[in-house]
């Protein structure tokens, strides 16, 4: 299939051949960073800016060497040291980067839907590098890519995901991109961290972290976002690593290959312990190297889908 879409926003929208195609691209992709010169010309002459309003390590620096490694001019923009500071809005910024003739944004943001707001705004492609608690599409890619190239497979995987789901967007994407590619779903968190309502995502809710972890082939820890948490809604941490965080004595009660996964940045003794974090289980690291694969492939594809757009528009 042809990836026509100019943008990626999230996966909620995405079919499964979508997907696959973004996997299957990344996979073609990730043996470039094993080369010596590690580099393609597929994104010469191309622009991408990374236009970052909240703070990230991985996802910042992964679409950095994704862009170099395709041969792209990267610039980065810090919001705390851009015009932003001095109350320019998204739009606007959007559309003095697209005069600069950049071709592709990549956006993080506190805002929920504000990647799709400035997709609607500029004729540049739009990557969501996370919107607030709503979608971080590459990241849950990448979490797939590892899961499929550890366990061969998707379609048929109990995949549990545990920890702060109702502010986390790396859960919502990967609810959507799981689904869609047959896998069955267990999210576990506290009650108050369960939004209502998401079994109709289609994913089965528990609070009893060692049934989560009974069945499971992998196990996706997430972080505990006390930046959101204005209210202080679950202020008990250690109480929370008592009852939900992933130690070794739990993972003894889980199927001895279980996965265990975590986005970053990892907040050990309250998520998980050092010693899963480090142990032989996790695949944390390889995450983060798979991550520039799958940026690779989502920038080169919606570069070449809006090269197609914009050839149309000018026939
Ligand atoms: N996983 C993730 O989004 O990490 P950063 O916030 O460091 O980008």
């Amino acid at each position: 299939m042809n990836w026509t879409r100019k943008d990626l926003l999230g996966l909620e929208e995405l079919s499964r051949e979508e997907i696959e195609l973004v996997l299957a691209t990344a996979e073609s992709f990730k043996e470039v960073s094993t080369r010596e010169i590690k580099k393609v010309p597929a994104l010469r002459g191309k622009t991408v800016v990374n236009l970052f309003y909240e703070p990230s390590t991985r996802t910042r620096v992964s679409f950095e060497v994704a862009a170099k490694r395709l041969s792209a001019d990267v610039i980065t923009i810090l919001t705390e040291t851009s015009s932003v500071r001095k109350g320019e809005t998204l739009i606007d910024t959007g559309r003095n980067i697209e005069a600069l003739k950049v071709d592709i944004i990549v956006v993080r943001n506190n805002y929920s839907g504000a990647a799709a707001m400035l997709a609607r705004h500029v004729k540049a492609s739009v990557v969501n590098a996370g919107d607030g608690w709503h979608e971080h599409p590459t990241q849950a890619l990448l979490d797939i890519f590892t899961l499929k190239e550890k366990l061969g497979k998707i379609t048929g995987l109990n995949v549990s995901i545990v920890g702060d789901i109702a502010h986390s967007r790396v859960a919502r994407s990967n609810i959507w991109g799981l689904a869609k590619l047959g896998a069955k779903v267990t999210v576990c968190a506290p009650a108050i961290l369960i939004p209502p309502g998401i079994e109709k995502m289609g994913v089965k809710v528990t609070h009893d972290i060692d049934a989560a972890l009974r069945e499971a082939d992998a196990v996706n820890v997430l972080r505990m976002q006390f930046e959101r948490d204005e209210e202080s809604v679950f202020p008990q941490q250690l109480e929370y690593f008592k009852k939900f965080g992933i130690t070794e004595e739990r993972l003894e009660r889980a199927k001895k290959n279980i996965i265990v996964m975590h986005p970053g940045p990892i907040n050990r003794g309250i998520e998980m312990s050092s010693g899963v974090a480090d142990g032989a289980n996790s695949v944390i690291l390889e995450q983060v190297t798979n991550g520039i694969a799958v940026r690779m492939a989502v920038l080169f594809l919606v570069a070449q889908a809006n090269e197609q757009i914009k050839n149309e528009n000018t026939d």
